[in-house]
């Protein structure tokens, strides 16, 4: 299991620290980059992400909630274990965004919000290598996860079948869900309020490992 810090809920008069102060124990970092338009917010962008990616060694995972994402991917400085994922929803063919990232020579990445179905993200998944399922509505940290988002999970790991994909889940995930999340067929684990809001994040990223790994 896999833990993404998500640094929407950093601070970002201090990114670089705080990305710093969570890396020991993340895995990966999850990104949201956002546009005002795909989601009612704006974040950061190209130029952010690059001036962080040197400063940090495990893997970006650049979630692009952003209208015409392929025009956008090659912007980012990624290396080949990063990952750039595009929202199916978003108004640019998901052909044109994979065959952009793919140039960009990094891993692919689907992403669907709650109410898209996954018949819409069943034909694309021989093109990616990991799908980021959304278990609130995007555009904002601190958000209750959906519960549906289990069952989501089950039917998205039964169709994926032996194909290796990495399955990430995003949204009101804490020490207290992990658990479930992961059992329902997670690999990978965003939080971003339960780890940047807690007073002390290192122990929080303590608790979600330990609320998955605990017996019974
Ligand atoms: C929401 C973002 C998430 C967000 C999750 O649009 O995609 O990555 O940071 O934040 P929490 O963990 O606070 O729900
Ligand atoms: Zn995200």
């Amino acid at each position: 299991m896999n833990i993404a810090p998500s640094l929407l809920s950093a601070d970002f008069a201090n990114l670089r620290a705080d990305a710093q102060s969570v890396e020991s124990l993340a895995d990966r970092f999850h990104w949201d980059v956002m546009d005002g338009l795909f989601v009612p917010n704006l974040t950061f962008g190209p130029p952010i992400v690059n001036a962080l990616r040197p400063h940090l060694a495990k893997p970006f995972d650049i979630h692009l909630m952003i209208d015409r994402p392929a025009t956008y991917i090659p912007r980012f400085q990624v290396a080949p274990d990063d990952t750039l994922i595009f929202h199916i929803e978003a108004s640019d063919p998901p052909e044109a965004s994979i065959g952009a990232i793919r140039q960009a020579r990094c891993r692919v990445g689907i992403c669907a919000r709650p109410a898209t179905s996954w018949d819409a993200i069943e034909p694309y998944l021989d093109r990616v290598s990991y799908v980021l399922v959304m278990s609130v509505e995007p555009g904002f940290g601190g958000q209750a996860f959906l519960p549906d988002s289990l069952d989501r999970i089950r039917e998205l790991r039964r169709r994926i079948g032996d194909r290796e994909i990495e399955i990430a889940v995003d949204g009101g995930i804490g020490p207290r869900n992990a658990r479930d999340v992961v059992e329902a067929g997670a690999d990978t684990l965003v939080a971003g309020s339960a780890i940047f809001g807690a007073p002390d994040r290192l122990e929080a990223m303590r608790a979600i490992r330990e609320g998955v790994e605990r017996e019974g």
